[in-house]
């Protein structure tokens, strides 16, 4: 007995030691804790600044040159005069947008030779963090009393808008307030927001996208994805709408550039916003993801791709409509792909196991941790059990009917028809039709009924025979019944009926509902559409909230108990796109048995792919050969050859897309772009023998900036550097721009009571 203790506590012990050792690179850390987590270790590595360097309140530091880049990718601030580097994917929506025939800067490129020709682009944003807060103990007040989740989370939610607008009040600043370890934390992150962004340069896509969906979520890498915009501001330097007298931000810091390169082993950081991790689901959760979530989502996806891939390649037209779309719907499936096969190399299963088997031992150990934990495992078994058949209709339901563009298009004239049965005032319905009328513009500009007809019948037939016939939506039996199980046959009719299948057909149902006209019920599309949103609504929903509710509770304990329980390991909260630090180190690794890679690719990669002829995402631009044959990299270049990528142990996600990666000075060395396949199962278990980050050499794009694009003028507003100077602002310039300041209480609460007075005022005029 006593020597089985012993024994599990040695185990226990060279488990966490292990967990130190083994897993160095793991985590995405908060800024303001750096200097009591990590700094100690980043140091270690040879990181030669300071915690105070990265993140501080009181001074300028690297995070004043970090913006959230749309609040869907990172951006880094290079030049002090609001130069913004992202990348090329990042920008991709905005250079499309410019584009037409005659200008098309997908395809050429874009380069704004002089500030005048900048193009701005509304909607964009980018957010700068001024500071952040552990905000808990004012979140969490009153939830004492919640009697379950749904109590206790109209109570945070309370709290959050109250703490935050108190925090902003008479200021310009945005606040932004998390969970954080399934609501044990919350921190409060003080923003700024810039609204006039303006893009100056991207490279064309036979650069910014070269190897396209063929290389996607793979090394050896030879894609240029970055692109350059400029943030704009007010006359104080201050956030403004777009306005031809703004003028270029003046950044608290900008990163200055190395020429200097990489080596192996170098230390490295990634600064950014990664938005979804799950780091701490349980085996039955990654068993589900593993064993029936992802495979059911890359068949379906692998379908629907198989038939635009057909079709693409058959029609020009048809090739354009969908090269984006196509482009979304491949990167999620071989993401899981991917993910699937790391999570059975990294066993994440099995390991999972172990973690709860020791957590239950540790449990087992103490009467206290009895009371609070006792059950934690059984119940999470219980609601596990609870969501059977809940996970996999709404993998269908989104993926498999939504899936097919018909369907979704119809499901969006829910609340129309809605308004419609029950008569609603025609001014609600009119607004309602101008809305939808708007959609399928777009909507319709990148459609083609035939491909959507072969996907229809397709992944409805693949709902119909790979899942439950008890978890069925009611339509399916008309099916059976009407098309004897046919789905060509369904699909033939659908679209011949349909009013949904062109854009005359939706402009002639969006006039009659002006009438008042409601011929939207019996359309077959809506139909199904709403036979499959009532299933979801009857079925599928109530059991999911409920669970999820349980579950993030049952979450919220296991990772408080974790943490005692291995209290001597540093953890990292889930990414939840808010600003985190990433570090690691410039490494190799082995894919596979007897293959290495090594960490970095240079250009004669992208002659060698382009000279391969396998895909057409590998042409390349003549200029960029020509370059190539003279030699011609300038001062970008080392020993005869051009830098392209490189990658690293920075454990990085969706979102970090952008972001910067800085060397162990503060300088730029490159930008984030994407992560290994053999490492996209780091969203939910972190293998640091396979987990490498892929990131544009900086030289790369010096190099096509200057040497390709002729842009030198935007080389030199940059600050370029080949010594190891720290990358930091000088310490007067750093301590000049002061954040806004926080107001008194005392001001605070004459605030308050004023935006009272006028709400109550403003809410009186409306009742009047
Ligand atoms: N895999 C990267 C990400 O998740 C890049 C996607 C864009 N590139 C592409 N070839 N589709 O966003
Ligand atoms: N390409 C991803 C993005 O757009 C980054 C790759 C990843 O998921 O790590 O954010």
């Amino acid at each position: 007995m006593i020597s089985k203790r012993i024994l599990s506590f040695f185990a226990a012990a060279l488990l966490s030691v292990g967990v130190s050792t083994a897993v160095p690179d793991e985590g995405m850390w908060l800024p303001m804790l750096l200097k009591q987590l990590n700094e100690a270790q980043m140091q270690d590595k040879g990181m030669k600044l300071t915690a105070e360097d990265i993140y501080s309140v009181n001074q300028s530091s690297l995070k004043d040159a970090i913006v959230s880049f749309g609040g869907f990718c990172t951006g880094e601030m290079i030049s002090p005069e609001g130069l913004l580097l992202t990348n090329h994917h990042c920008g991709y929506g905005q250079i499309q947008q410019h584009s037409s025939v005659e200008n098309d800067y997908l395809t050429d490129g874009f380069w704004a030779m002089n500030r005048e020709q900048e193009l701005p682009n509304p909607g964009l944003t980018a957010t700068f963090i001024v500071r952040m807060e552990d905000v808990t103990k004012q979140i969490l007040a009153g939830t004492e009393i919640a009697k379950n989740e749904a109590e206790r989370e109209a109570i945070v939610q309370r709290n959050i808008s109250k703490v935050g607008r108190v925090a902003t009040v008479g200021t310009h600043y945005n606040a932004v307030i998390r969970p954080f370890f399934y609501g044990n934390e919350y921190y409060m992150y003080i923003t700024e927001t810039f609204k006039d962004i303006r893009l100056v340069g991207a490279p064309p896509s036979s650069i910014g996208k070269f190897g396209g969906d063929t290389d996607n979520w793979m090394w050896p890498r030879h894609t240029g994805d970055f692109a350059l915009f400029r943030i704009y501001a007010g006359p104080n330097n201050e956030p403004a709408e777009y306005s031809p007298e703004n003028k270029p931000y003046k950044p608290k810091h900008h990163l200055p550039i190395s020429l200097s390169g990489i080596q192996e082993n170098d230390f490295t950081m990634v600064f950014g916003f990664p938005g979804r991790t799950n780091e701490y689901l349980t085996s039955q959760a990654v068993r589900e993801i593993y064993e029936v979530s992802n495979p059911h989502k890359i068949n379906i996806r692998e379908t629907k791709l198989n038939i635009l891939d057909k079709d693409m390649k058959a029609s020009d037209e048809v090739r354009i409509k969908y090269a984006a779309k196509y482009a979304s719907i491949a990167n999620a499936w071989k993401k899981w792909i991917g993910e699937n096969r790391g999570i059975r190399k990294a066993n994440a299963i099995e390991n999972k196991q172990k973690l709860e088997q020791q957590f239950a031992q540790w449990v087992a150990a103490d009467p206290a941790r009895q009371q609070e934990y006792g059950s934690l495992l059984a119940d999470f078994e219980k609601n596990y059990k609870a969501l059977d058949g809940t996970t996999i209709s709404r993998d269908y339901i989104n993926e498999a009917a939504f899936g097919v563009e018909i369907v979704k298009l119809a499901n969006n004239f829910t609340t129309l028809q809605a308004l419609l049965a029950k008569k609603a005032p025609q001014s609600d319905i009119n607004a309602q039709v101008t809305k939808l009328e708007t959609y399928a513009a777009s909507y319709f500009k990148d459609y083609h009924a035939p491909s959507d007809k072969k996907v229809f019948a397709a992944l409805l037939e693949l709902y119909y025979k790979n899942i439950d016939p008890k978890l069925h939506p009611e339509i399916f039996s008309m099916v059976r019944s009407k098309y004897k199980g046919d789905f060509t046959k369904y699909a033939e009719d659908v679209f011949a009926k349909s009013a949904f299948v062109s854009e005359a057909g939706v402009k002639k149902l969006l006039a009659e509902a002006r009438q008042g006209k409601d011929a939207i019920k019996n359309d077959p599309a809506f139909v199904l559409a709403s036979s499959v949103a009532d299933y979801y609504s009857a079925n599928v929903m109530p059991t999911y909230t409920s669970v999820n509710d349980n579950l993030n509770l049952l979450y919220r304990k296991y990772v408080a108990g974790l943490r005692q329980m291995q209290s001597d390991k540093n953890f990292y909260p889930d990414a939840n796109s808010t600003l985190r630090v990433a570090y690691g180190k410039v490494e190799p690794y082995k894919p596979v048995d007897g293959v290495i890679y090594t960490y970095y690719t240079t250009l004669e990669g992208v002659m060698e792919k382009a000279a391969s002829g396998v895909a057409e995402d590998y042409a390349i631009p003549a200029k960029l050969r020509e370059l190539y044959e003279k030699k011609d990299y300038g001062r970008y270049g080392v020993n005869g050859q051009m830098p392209v990528c490189f990658i690293a142990s920075n454990h990085t996600t969706g979102g970090n897309s952008g972001s910067p990666i800085i060397n162990a000075n503060g300088q730029l060395i490159g930008t984030n772009f994407d992560r290994n396949w053999e490492g996209t199962m780091s969203d939910i278990v972190y293998n640091p023998d396979q987990v490498r980050n892929i990131s544009v050499d900086v030289r790369y794009m010096l190099f096509i900036v200057d040497k390709f694009a002729g842009a030198g003028h935007l080389v030199e507003e940059m600050t370029l550097v080949t010594d190891d100077t720290s990358g930091l602002p000088q310490v007067d310039a750093r301590k000049q721009q002061q954040p806004e300041k926080e107001l008194s209480k005392k001001e605070k609460k004459k605030l308050e009571k004023e935006l009272k007075k006028k709400k109550k005022k403003e809410k009186a005029e409306v009742e009047a």
